[in-house]
């Protein structure tokens, strides 16, 4: 029987453990000796540390470490502000998104084919995250120093508020060093920003991407006309960075739309729509193509504009009217056009860096309000433009990640483009429960968080889709998942312990915890996916949970023994859960054991 191992992955100890295997003499007790590492892998002699081309900022160092260290927290379902719990693929995650991002990381592990995040710009007002690496003015020029004395360049700001870009930085940083991990081999990411960071993004993505996989740097307009900024320009555009996890990876392109192609005359080549046939040469320019034409049916003359002559010499354009393709106006002074037939159209444009239609931040406040009832979000994005990133990246059963979420507009383009192309994509939106203002809108139309707007206006959008079309199946539910610490109590060091404490542990589950809490810590301790099915069945009396049929069975009820091993071996479950002090008797356990063993020799067996 083996003891399910919580918290979040110790990355940095596997990592070692691999480096372990290729320089056996570079790891010593469990410790990177990186000067013997460097030696080894430079061919000139290493003395002390050199500085190479990079972008580093105080807190860098301690956001790898950061990201590699386990953290002791788990996600608890809350049913109540779930929809649909039991069939949804759909998550809805309410906490820090780093702490999101470390514990779904090994259930995620390579899944998620694309993330969309629109993060804090880092305007001076944006920008909240609850890690306390924030240090004081003395403490950064501490520590500035002490990182200068080492040669290591440095990025300062040097305004009053030096950490500003660090902090900012570090807060990407650490997010985005998980994120790549979470991406499937063909994945990808986009990432909404402005002006304010979007060098320093670009650096950093560089870095944890690889310049090669650079994708694009998207832009698009979000207002017309000028605003009153201070500055000499008034930006009316924002970026949208995009990194693949592998060079192979290509963006599929925009579909062109071909609502104006029809077949009103009944062409047996199917449908068509009129196009120019004129091209933006002169007649000095070009003299071959400037002459008259006629249409036979007629005997109409139309004379050739010498501004801007025929798209084709005169041999290929008789041609042209003998296969019909010229359509001639009934009016003598008008312009013949070519008749393009549909498959003569590529399906596709290569995509281009401007994003073009209209995402005005304007309309898209519009669009939320419509939705939820009121201006309740400042700045919400266009839902067709993140239908475009969609569009271009994911297939019909991909999951789609956002974990900078705010009203969930995300969602809402992975529900709209499902129920227009009949897929079935999964979302997760990630969103801290950040307090919304007593004196707003917001507040006072019931919302006390923007997880609260993220999650009425799922549901609300949800309803819209179902009323534009009652047949609509897709999936538009979510399980929602609170982050909590973990349901079990840490152990108590053997110092710790007296008499009065003596039994304090003997049940190591936290008393506010439910058993659906303890199945979901395992599902992903376990490294499962929080959307797999689970039914409960009834078995000599206890409850036992089957996730995915048989590729899980637990059970946290006491007073086990070696007969519902007889009951679960019938199952033959790939794993099997039980709380470990939940056996009558040692023997028990030790028979429970036994007997799984000789019935179903292939369950993995585990106790928490
Ligand atoms: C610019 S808004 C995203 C808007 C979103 N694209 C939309 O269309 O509604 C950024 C969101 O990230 C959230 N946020 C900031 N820091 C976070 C963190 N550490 N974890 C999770 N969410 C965070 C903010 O509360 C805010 O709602």
């Amino acid at each position: 029987m083996q003891k399910l191992k919580l918290g979040s992955k110790d990355l940095a100890k596997e990592n070692i453990q691999k480096l372990s295997t290729i320089f056996p003499n570079v790891v010593k007790e469990g410790k990177v000796d990186f000067e013997l590492l460097k030696q080894i892998l430079s061919d000139y002699l290493i003395d002390g540390c050199k500085e190479r081309y990079g972008l580093n900022w105080v807190g860098k160092k301690e956001s790898i470490l950061k990201a590699n260290t386990s953290l002791n927290k788990t996600l608890r379902p809350v049913v109540e502000k779930s929809v649909d719990f039991e069939n949804t693929k759909n998550l809805y995650i309410e906490g820090d998104n780093f702490e999101a991002l470390k514990i779904i990381q090994e259930s995620y592990l390579n899944s998620i084919k694309m993330i969309y995040i629109d993060p804090p710009y880092n305007t001076g007002k944006d920008f909240i995250y609850k890690d306390n690496f924030t240090k004081n003015k003395a403490e950064y020029e501490e520590e500035i120093e002490a990182i200068d004395e080492q040669g290591v360049k440095l990025y300062k700001n040097t305004d009053s508020n030096g950490r500003f870009h660090s902090d900012w930085l570090s807060m990407m940083y650490e997010r985005l060093l998980i994120a790549r991990d979470l991406l499937k081999e063909d994945g990808v990411i986009f990432i909404s920003i402005d002006d304010n960071e979007v060098h320093n993004l670009r650096h950093i993505c560089d870095e944890i991407f690889g310049e090669g996989n650079f994708v694009a740097q998207f832009v698009w307009r979000k207002r017309t006309g000028a605003n009153d900024a201070k500055k000499f320009v008034s930006n009316d555009h924002e970026y949208i960075l995009c990194y693949s996890k592998q060079d192979s990876f290509s963006l599929r392109g925009i579909e062109k739309d071909f609502s104006n192609y029809k077949n009103p005359d009944n062409d047996p080549r199917g449908e068509w729509a009129v196009d120019n046939l004129t091209c933006n040469k002169t007649a000095s320019e070009r003299p071959n193509l400037f002459y008259d034409i006629v249409d036979p049916k007629t005997g109409i003359v139309y004379k050739c504009n010498p501004n801007r002559v025929w798209a084709y010499e005169k041999s290929r354009m008789n041609q042209l009217i003998s296969e019909g393709k010229i359509i001639f106006p009934k009016n003598p002074n008008g312009t013949p056009m070519y008749k393009r037939h549909k498959s003569e159209v590529k399906s596709s444009f290569k995509p281009i860096s401007s994003l073009l239609g209209d995402f005005l931040n304007a309309n898209s406040t519009k669009q939320l309000r419509n939705i939820i009832g009121g201006q309740y979000f400042d700045h919400p994005k266009s839902i067709d433009l993140i239908k475009i990133l969609l569009k271009q990246s994911t297939s019909k059963s991909d999951i789609i990640l956002d974990f900078f979420s705010g009203s969930a507009t995300t969602a809402h383009a992975v529900m709209e483009l499902n129920a227009e192309d009949g897929g079935d994509r999964q979302f997760i939106m990630v969103q801290i429960p950040e307090i919304i203002d007593e004196k707003s809108e917001a507040y006072k139309a019931g919302y006390k968080t923007i997880c609260d707007i993220g999650r009425e206006r799922i549901i609300r959008a949800a309803e819209k889709l179902r009323m534009e079309n009652e047949e609509l199946r897709i999936d538009m539910g979510f399980r929602y998942f609170r982050i909590d610490t973990s349901n079990f109590k840490e152990s108590k060091d053997i110092s710790e312990i007296d008499q009065n404490n003596l039994f304090e542990d003997v049940d190591n589950i936290k008393p506010d915890r439910n058993e659906l809490d303890l199945l979901f810590e395992v599902i992903l301790n376990l490294g499962l996916k929080l959307t797999l099915n689970i039914k409960t069945k009834e078995i000599l009396n206890k409850k036992v949970y089957f996730v995915e049929n048989n590729l899980l069975i637990a059970c946290f009820d006491s007073n086990v023994d070696e007969n519902l091993a007889k009951e679960l071996a019938k199952f033959k479950p790939q794993k099997i859960v039980l709380k470990d002090n939940s056996f009558k008797t040692d023997n028990d356990k030790i028979n429970f054991e036994e007997t799984l063993k000789e019935l179903s020799p292939e369950s993995d067996i585990w106790v928490v």
